[in-house]
């Protein structure tokens, strides 16, 4: 087993080699621009962009045309929410979100706010989910969207989304939910979901960084504002030149995810549980965070008494993990999500998050674990100023 361990998958994935080779003739070899019309260049590269297109729109159980290309889920969601509240703000100007989102949607939220939208941010229990009837309580005749994340980046929760859709539906709203954590993690079907607008990033599921997608369903079809002018690319909704050998990739990563989903999720579910059950039969005081159920397979987040989460990841250099988000984890605030769910300050603060993925083996678990415990012991030593 080679050190440093890598267990912060809800950050990033690994690349899968296989995805690697895929790209690679996209970047020396096959460099056309896909939108260019006038040679095979071009053709190949729009070729391989319409591969990746079909084979991203299948692991959702969407049609090709339904997919758009974006930087990441950060892009997908800002165009997603500010362009659907834009676009139907004659029809109303109420949002409904909920509180443990990521930032990529609270800050399009709060940008909304600041043009006059009117924002009701949802409050989840102390699992971390939402409550199915005050969502359909907060629903108004105003209200054009609705954005709630299928799965949380810090605690894995999934959140009601196939029930969220119905009600969505059934109130003639647009339903988007950012995706980026579950895909390729728990089987999704935008159809019996009824979801209408769903951001997916490929550097969470073994794909490259900065490519992604917005999935749109196509009937009936969000009315949307872009948010880059230009040349139009993307059925008007995204201008810019293609990323094609990151598409490529985004494509064959959905691919082998789609592929390998039913057993990767047993092999995660396995591994997780193995090191939930080392983890709280070594430690005493260890709290989980999050439904115990519905969570995503390779999440694990768990707080310790009288330790402080940064300290722990300070005396586990060898062990890449994290405190919370990667976006977030260079303030010292305890994680927003912990809060929302109800977790006191302290033990907000003593948060670790594991993030098991398809590289991980037991054998790490089985390194980790016995560390982990002895890095608890010496740090409550100290805080109880007795000698370890
Ligand atoms: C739930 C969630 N949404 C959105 C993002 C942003 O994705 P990207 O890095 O592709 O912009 C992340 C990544 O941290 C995430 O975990």
């Amino acid at each position: 087993m080679d050190l440093p361990i890598y267990m912060d998958n809800h950050a990033t994935t690994r690349v899968d080699p296989r995805v690697v080779k895929e790209m690679v003739p996209y970047f020396a070899e096959t460099y056309g621009n896909a939108a260019s019309r006038t040679h095979d260049f071009g053709w190949t590269a729009e070729s391989a962009v319409e591969d990746a297109r079909e084979r991203v729109a299948d692991l959702l159980g969407a049609v090709p045309k339904e997919i758009i290309f974006t930087s990441g889920a950060t892009e997908s969601s800002n165009l997603a929410i500010k362009g659907v509240a834009q676009a139907n703000a004659d029809r109303g100007r109420h949002i409904i979100t909920q509180a443990t989102e990521h930032h990529a949607t609270l800050d399009s939220c709060e940008a909304l706010r600041r043009q006059g939208f009117e924002i009701t941010v949802l409050p989840v229990d102390s699992d971390g989910l939402i409550d199915l009837d005050q969502l359909s309580e907060s629903c108004r005749d105003d209200t054009t969207l609705v954005t709630v994340m299928l799965a949380n980046n810090e605690v894995g929760v999934v959140q009601p989304f196939d029930d969220i859709g119905a009600i969505c539906r059934s109130r003639d709203i647009v339903f988007h939910t950012d995706a980026a954590q579950a895909i390729g993690k728990i089987p999704i079907d935008v159809e019996t979901a009824h979801i209408d607008l769903l951001s997916l990033s490929g550097h969470k599921f073994h794909g490259p960084k900065g490519v992604g997608a917005l999935y749109v369903r196509n009937r009936p079809r969000p009315r949307m504002i872009a948010q880059m002018d230009g040349g139009g690319h993307e059925r008007g909704l995204r201008s810019g030149t293609m990323n094609v050998p990151g598409i490529v990739g985004l494509g064959s990563a959905a691919r082998f995810a789609q592929d390998e989903l039913a057993t990767e999720a047993t092999f995660l579910l396995d591994l997780r549980t193995n090191l939930h059950n080392q983890l709280r039969d070594g430690i005493d005081g260890l709290h989980l965070n999050g439904h115990i159920e519905k969570r995503l397979p390779g999440n694990l987040n768990v707080s310790f008494d009288a330790v402080d989460g940064e300290g722990l990841l300070m005396g586990l250099k060898e062990i890449a993990l994290s405190s919370g988000s990667a976006c977030t984890s260079a303030s010292l605030e305890p994680s927003y999500v912990l809060r929302a769910m109800g977790r006191s300050k302290v033990l907000a603060q003593s948060s670790i998050r594991f993030g098991l993925g398809r590289f991980n083996t037991q054998e790490e678990v089985d390194y980790v674990v016995p560390r982990v415990a002895e890095e608890v012991t010496r740090l409550r030593h100290i805080s109880s100023g007795t000698a370890a």
